[in-house]
């Protein structure tokens, strides 16, 4: 390096610097469904209309997938941007551990430093070093104020842009995102999906296709749950067997051998952070309707006020107000899906209707362990 800046003999270059880790990622079927979603984020990413995307969705639904694709893109695909910086957030974080996150992925040492506003300057410099860049929060769980962290203000004249993810809506709104949801599987893709990580073609064996179907059925349209489930069925062959497997499903998710263990506490998480007995009480209320059921949210209410989930207050008004804003909480946090309306409804009201995604009222109705963990 004395040479550098001298001319001599020999020229001596600087290794390329790296703008960001290239992560191994996961086929994704999904034409259509993850496609759309993936086209979507680039193009917010890429246009110059907002500086702060929300990737949310339930658990499991393919949002740390979709944003590893986009990385690499950003990575191979655009000189847009000098860097790139993914953070994996820790789940219990607040804003020291939030900055730990971050800086470990500069290479950054803040532990020198105990002062979280000390700490917020150093990174903040840290990251103004990295010129453009997209910061990607996977897995988001608190909203917090950027400039506490340390992150600088993406604008137009620094050319930054952040990209969160998470399980729930507030926390995009209450960063101010602009929010993409991440939609379910269709259930051809589901199928297809299922087919592929299984590896065969299970339809060769016609007495077979029923119960696979009922077994495909059981993953709800949930990535996780199909990965999962067709994984640990690889090696099942008998249509017995396959039964068996079918029944293992449908009733129990404890015990060592269930299929179904990793995608239960992946939404036991979402359902334990609701951190608030009447919602979660009002959840597995909604989780005994019949899958598809389009539940009308005034009804539900008045049964919620019946079964004392809703207390009593000094006006009906003030009950179904409280049952509403426990409603939408619910939707928030991905666990309803909202938005329906009766089929003799007007498109120009609120819609009155939702339903329970079908993975929660299967892990909810069933599990018993809910309730007692109230
Ligand atoms: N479209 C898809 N095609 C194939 N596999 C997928 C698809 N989407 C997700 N997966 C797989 O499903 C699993 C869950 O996906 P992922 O971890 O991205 O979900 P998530 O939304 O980030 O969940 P969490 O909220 O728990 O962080 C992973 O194994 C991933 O590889
Ligand atoms: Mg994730």
């Amino acid at each position: 390096m004395n040479q550098r800046g001298g001319f001599g003999d020999s020229f001596v270059v600087d290794p390329p610097v790296s703008r960001g880790d290239v992560l191994p990622i996961t086929t994704t079927v999904g034409e259509s469904t993850a496609k759309r979603t993936l086209e979507k984020i680039w193009e917010h990413v890429l246009g110059e209309d907002f500086r702060k995307i929300g990737v949310y969705g339930m658990g499991g639904i393919g949002k740390t997938t979709v944003m590893k694709q986009i990385n690499n893109c950003l990575l191979k695909e655009t000189d847009r941007f000098d860097n790139v910086i993914w953070v994996t957030v820790s789940k219990a974080s607040k804003v020291f551990e939030l900055q730990n996150d971050i800086a470990r992925n500069l290479d950054l040492d803040l532990s020198k430093y105990e002062d979280v506003t000390l700490r917020a300057g150093k990174l903040n410099i840290a990251l103004e070093n990295r010129k453009r860049y997209v910061l990607i929060l996977d897995d988001m769980w608190e909203a917090f104020c950027l400039e506490d962290v340390g992150i600088p203000e993406p604008t137009p004249t620094n050319g930054c842009k952040l990209v969160l993810t998470t399980r729930n809506v507030e926390v995009c709104n209450m960063m101010s995102c602009e929010n993409i949801k991440m939609e379910l599987l269709s259930k051809e893709e589901s199928w297809n999906l299922f087919l592929e990580t299984l590896g065969r073609d299970v339809l060769n064996t016609p007495d077979l296709e029923a119960t696979v179907k009922e077994v495909v059925k059981e993953c709800a349209c949930l990535p996780l749950a199909i990965i999962t489930i067709a994984r640990s069925l690889k090696n099942v062959v008998h249509a017995s067997e396959w039964r068996n497997a079918l029944e293992d499903l449908r009733t129990s998710i404890n015990g060592s051998n269930n299929r179904a263990t990793t995608v239960f506490k992946s939404l036991q998480f979402s359902y334990k952070r609701l951190k608030d007995e009447k919602l979660q009480h009002c959840l597995l209320y909604c989780a005994l309707y019949p899958e598809d059921y389009q539940i009308d949210r005034d009804e539900l209410i008045e049964h919620l006020i019946d079964e004392g989930v809703i207390k009593r207050m000094k006006s009906r008004q003030v009950e179904f107000d409280k049952g509403h804003t426990m409603l939408n909480k619910l939707e928030n946090a991905c666990l309803l899906e909202g938005g329906s309306y009766k089929e003799d409804e007007s498109r120009d009201n609120k819609p009155t209707c939702f339903h329970v995604y079908q993975s929660v009222r299967l892990c909810s109705a069933k599990q018993f362990d809910w309730v007692i963990s109230l």
